[in-house]
């Protein structure tokens, strides 16, 4: 494909989204993959993943329809959030499983259960008692907390028409060390057990959650080590092996993050006061994420900043380069075209020379990307979406 044509314009790498999906289940075999559709939810991106017999991690209603959309059944789809409205569980009651977020939740599918006299099987998103490897344990929005075991059975017993069959966790995304995953895996599959033990839980699932990160930054950071993983799950088998659940990962950024490009024209190059500036199409409205990065860079002024997922992973977590043949560079800053100094995509960076007409293209923009940018800001053009197949095909929708 020619991407002038289509600039500015994300590109998914339907190929780099195939071979992420299997790498995950020939490593980690075993268990059921879930894709979190909030990733990236483009409908030819979800239906690739769907094709691989991922099922779907759908954070709304709306994700659990798409999920449906895109060929998943409703036997492969969990709707885990916090603040699920009542029209909410309404809606997904006998389109997925619902994950409750709170005893809260609890009730209204109870009463939602009772009204249509039917035995509502669901998961419980769990606050355990442990951490992925950092910190200590702290109040969450998310899930139910362990220490309220007396309080969840009391509400278990107030609710007949509801029967629970499996569990979720979920505490960090972006982690890179086997180690650390493999530690949190066996801890909640011990958690498991003890509500199983506790509440009488009769776990068909564990889910997981996610945690295994992908590479932003090739010179600093190493992939997940999967092997190391694989066997650091051997002990989860065995652990199961009286149980019989089905052991659900979810993952998001893995399988899309590294396989999306986000390429803009430069549409205007000035110089003020010594310092070069390439003005491109949708910079902070057609990609927000590297203007977050430029936003941190300026305010901690060296210091190292921690990940604010989904926002803003590290401080090295795209590549940008111009698209032409130049051998000449030149030290330029990066921004965007909109009415605010803020829209940066970066400072001080050294690129081909290029003029106005030559494409910028900036990776890693398949996960947490289009979705969260304000692409109505000052209701420009909004960069349009594409799956390349790989005999170069670009699929629309
Ligand atoms: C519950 C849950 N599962 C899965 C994910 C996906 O995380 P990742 O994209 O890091 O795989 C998230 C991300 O926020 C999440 O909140």
């Amino acid at each position: 494909m020619n991407p002038k044509e289509h600039a500015p314009c994300y590109i998914y790498d339907q190929a780099m989204i195939e071979s992420a999906c299997e790498e995950l289940k020939k490593e980690l075999p075993g268990f059921t993959f879930l894709y979190s559709i909030k990733a990236n939810p483009f409908e030819p991106v979800v239906r690739t993943i769907a094709s691989h017999g991922f099922g779907a991690d759908a954070a709304s209603w709306r994700e659990v329809e798409e999920s449906l959309t895109c060929g998943m059944t409703k036997e492969q789809i969990y709707f885990s959030a916090p603040g699920k409205s009542e029209q909410d569980l309404r809606n997904a009651r006998g389109k997925c499983t619902i994950i409750a977020d709170s005893l809260n939740e609890l009730r209204l599918i109870q009463k939602i259960a009772e009204e249509h006299h039917t035995i509502e099987t669901i998961g419980l998103r769990v606050h355990p008692l442990y951490t992925m490897g950092a910190g200590a344990v702290s109040a969450s929005k998310f899930g139910v907390d362990l220490e309220q075991i007396d309080e969840l059975k009391e509400t278990l017993k107030q609710c007949p028409n509801i029967r629970i069959a499996g569990m979720h966790v979920h505490l960090r995304s972006q982690v890179l060390d086997a180690e650390t995953i493999g530690q949190y895996y066996e801890d909640t599959m011990k958690t498991a057990l003890l509500l199983k033990e506790t509440c009488g839980i009769d776990m068909k699932f564990i889910n997981f959650g996610s945690g295994i990160g992908t590479v932003y930054d090739a010179v600093k950071e190493k992939p997940v080590d999967l092997a190391a993983l694989r066997e650091k799950t051997a002990v989860l088998m065995e652990m199961n092996a009286g149980l019989g659940a089905k052991l659900i990962i979810e993952t998001g950024r893995f399988v899309v993050c590294r396989a999306g490009k986000y390429v803009t024209p430069i549409i205007d190059k000035k110089v003020s006061h010594g310092t070069t500036y390439l003005i491109v199409a949708n910079g902070l409205n057609g990609f927000l994420r590297p203007a977050i990065a430029a936003l941190i860079a300026n305010v901690a002024k060296g210091q190292p900043v921690g990940g604010m997922e989904p926002l803003f992973t590290n401080d090295n977590e795209f590549e940008i380069k111009v698209l032409n043949n130049c051998e000449e560079t030149e030290t330029v800053n990066v921004v965007g075209n909109l009415c605010t100094a803020l829209d940066v995509i970066k400072n001080n960076i050294t690129l081909n020379k290029a003029e106005p007409g030559d494409l910028i293209e900036i990776s890693n923009a398949g996960s947490y990307a289009y979705p969260l940018t304000p692409v109505q800001f000052s209701s420009h053009t909004v960069p349009e979406q594409y799956l390349e197949t790989p005999d170069g095909k670009l699929i629309e929708h």
